[in-house]
């Protein structure tokens, strides 16, 4: 049972820097920092709603993050879902065929956590979690609506995230586009030729609870962005390589 997307990981290349993005733009809370060993990386759990943004740093150029840096630059790297019981979530993703990394979980930034193959979800990167009980993550004027996903056939990308985590598709009005619900928020699939080309994971929305506040941030940083009334769409090289949406309603 999947109950939310615990987070989105984002690869940069120094989390000092990051950090004056978004937690200094965009006011998300830090929820956590440590050293994770054994993914090579240094990382942050910074609130965004009911979920969470994940900053990685690697700590070393031939590290798997490392590796991704260098080939891909900054951006989306992975997705996390939230299980209660992520060895059981585990055993029964291995018993539907999925190709996993991590054949037990691990301890990680957000619990105990474990990796499926980015070859099991049509080249998206998953993590499920359980998370140490402990508070609730710190409020944030930014809410985490939704993940897009470009694939080669939607339909079929959606079937798979639905049989392997048992998400809810959110009917569309026709159209080549699906849509799985994840707790509050939402997978958007859509066909990869509408987003460059790009197989995987390649934007984040959001809703602010305070559009004015945030647009004069955006401003008195001096972030590239489209300026709409409702919505503003930050340009990558000011957000860290994510492709961002934020709108003022929901
Ligand atoms: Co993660």
């Amino acid at each position: 049972m999947i109950r939310r997307i615990h987070h989105a990981g984002v690869v940069v290349r120094r989390l000092a820097e990051a950090y004056r993005f978004y937690r200094g733009v965009l006011g998300l809370p830090l929820v956590r920092e440590a050293e994770v060993r054994d993914q090579g990386v240094r990382a942050a759990l910074l609130a965004a709603g009911d979920s969470e943004i994940e900053l990685l740093e690697p700590l070393a150029a031939d590290s798997a993050v490392g590796r991704f840096l260098a080939r891909r630059g900054e951006g989306l790297h992975h997705v996390c879902f939230d299980t209660p019981d992520v060895a059981s979530e585990l055993e029964e993703l291995r018993a539907k065929g999925a190709e996993l990394i991590d054949l037990a979980p691990r301890p990680g930034l957000a619990g105990q956590i474990a990796f499926l193959h980015p070859r099991a979800c049509d080249g998206v990167l998953v993590e499920i979690a359980t998370p140490q009980d402990d508070a609730s993550a710190p409020p944030s004027l930014l809410r985490m609506k939704r993940l897009v996903i470009g694939a080669e056939e939607p339909a079929r990308t959606s079937a798979r995230f639905e049989a392997l985590f048992g998400l809810a598709t959110i009917p569309m009005n026709g159209g080549p586009r699906a849509m799985l619900a994840v707790g509050r928020s939402a997978l958007l699939i859509v066909p990869a030729d509408e987003v460059g080309g790009t197989h995987g994971m390649v934007a984040l929305s959001f809703v602010s609870d305070d559009f004015p506040a945030l647009m004069e941030e955006l401003d008195r940083a001096s972030v590239k962005a489209l300026r709409g009334t409702g919505e503003v769409t930050v340009d990558p090289a000011s957000s860290h390589g994510v492709h961002l949406h934020i709108s003022r309603y929901e």
